[in-house]
């Protein structure tokens, strides 16, 4: 028995979070079961990666950012993500490989390829069955995030509006190289409709 890997991906604001909440209760609502979680974090080392790697007072390049991500991603993966699918779960994960190809390797210069092979030893073959990439411009995505109560600026909150808009430009390439895995709904529209939607797109791909 093997189960479902469902990832959620977009930039800062795109409601991913809401969302991978609203697609877990559905999908319990029929039957499954669920895991919900999300990355950087998911286990207690991968936990402690990410507060390493959000604060903004820590310098660290490029290349070492992709490095714990992907650290924190095998601790994920193993002890998380592989368990879950082999029991037949439902593994829904907001954040994962993809935010690396886009953050580190676009945005962050060490090019897509090269983040990719950084992570492929920490994934294995556990590739997502389906990305939803939740699309929004970036101005909307900063200003709801900008919105969001109690939140502490971290290090990717804080770039400019041109690092988001590659991160945005890179996520459209990904989708468009690898049209079987994404999905992209349009996350500007009401969160019931875009839930509807995503919804719509698991019932057509997985179930
Ligand atoms: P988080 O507070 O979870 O942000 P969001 O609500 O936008 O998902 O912080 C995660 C930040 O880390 C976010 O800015 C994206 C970034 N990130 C990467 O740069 N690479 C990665 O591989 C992952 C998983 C996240």
């Amino acid at each position: 028995m093997t189960g479902h890997f469902v990832t959620l991906e977009g930039g800062e604001g795109a409601g991913k979070s809401t969302q991978a909440r609203k697609l877990g209760e559905w999908l319990r609502e029929q039957g499954e079961e669920v895991v919900e979680t999300r990355e950087p974090g998911g286990t207690p080392g991968a936990d402690a990666i990410r507060a390493l790697i959000l604060d903004p007072d820590t310098p660290l390049s490029a290349l070492s950012e992709a490095y714990l991500f992907a650290a924190a991603r095998a601790d994920h993966v193993e002890n998380v993500i592989a368990p879950a699918i082999g029991d037949g779960k439902w593994v829904v994960c907001d954040r994962f490989i993809d935010s690396s190809l886009t953050y580190q390797g676009a945005a962050g210069g060490l090019g897509v390829e090269r983040v990719r092979a950084i992570n492929a030893d920490a994934i294995g073959d556990h590739m997502p069955d389906l990305t939803i990439l939740l699309a929004t411009d970036v101005d909307t995505g900063t200003r709801r995030a900008a919105q969001r109560d109690g939140e502490q600026d971290d290090r990717f909150s804080v770039r400019d509006a041109q690092f988001h808009e590659k991160v945005a430009q890179a996520f459209a390439e990904l989708a468009e190289t690898e049209p079987d895995r994404f999905a992209v709904i349009d996350a500007s529209q009401p969160i019931d409709d875009v839930a509807e939607r995503i919804r719509a797109t698991v019932r057509e791909r997985l179930l």
